[in-house]
């Protein structure tokens, strides 16, 4: 008995954790056991290493900045992601090792088959039964990111550009494995996305 694994992915800005609130409200109301977490940081340890990603100032080369994230990944599926499945409880991640492809393989521009092998070893090959992939223009997304009026962090100091790669990047995986990957426009309504996101997910359920 393992529980369904589910991770969101996208650029800086798409409105994730909205959908993934609408989301988990759905399961729950279906009466499933969920547990929603994110990367990096979704555990003690990860939280270390988040603040040294994002909020350390000082040089980070970006194979360091790969395997941090990797760092980070293989805890948290250990101590978290892993236990819960088998439980038979719902899993939900906010980001996961699609991130570390778009963003440190392609964005980075590091060899996106080694970050995804790397990846694939912090977590032991454990792939999501779905991947929703919120996808929109870098510059649309970072204009309603920008909103929010917090300070960037390390990575979303990044330029546009960066991000368009980035979300390039994410296009050609989700073209490379359509079975898992569920792309949605994400410039259309929150609660049109949430009903695409919801009929695909009760297609898995049945
Ligand atoms: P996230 O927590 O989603 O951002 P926030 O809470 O600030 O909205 O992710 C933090 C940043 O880390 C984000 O810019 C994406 C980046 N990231 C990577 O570059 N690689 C990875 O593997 C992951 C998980 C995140």
């Amino acid at each position: 008995m393992s529980g369904l694994f589910i991770s969101f992915e996208g650029i800086d800005g798409v409105g994730k954790s909205t959908q993934i609130d609408l989301l988990e409200k759905h399961l729950s109301q279906l009466g499933r056991k969920t547990l929603r977490s994110f990367e990096p940081g979704g555990t003690e340890l990860g939280q270390e290493i988040r603040n040294m990603l994002l909020h350390r100032k000082g040089q980070l080369g970006a194979r360091a900045e790969a395997l941090l994230f990797a760092a980070d990944r293989a805890h948290h599926s250990d101590t978290k992601v892993k236990p819960a499945l088998a439980e038979g409880i719902d899993v939900i991640l906010d980001r996961y090792l699609d991130s570390s492809v778009a963003y440190q393989g392609v964005g980075r521009d590091l060899d996106a088959k080694q970050i995804r092998d790397l990846s694939l070893f912090a977590v032991q090959g454990l792939l999501p039964n779905l991947t929703i992939l919120l996808d929109m223009d870098a510059a649309a997304a970072l204009a309603r990111r920008d909103k929010t009026g917090n300070e960037p962090d390390r990575l979303e100091s990044e330029k546009v550009e960066f991000f368009e790669a980035v979300r390039q990047g994410y296009l050609k995986l989700a073209a490379a494995e359509p079975e898992r990957f569920f792309v949605v426009d994400a410039s259309q309504g929150i609660e049109q996305m949430a009903e695409l996101i919801r009929a695909r997910v009760d297609e898995l359920l049945k």
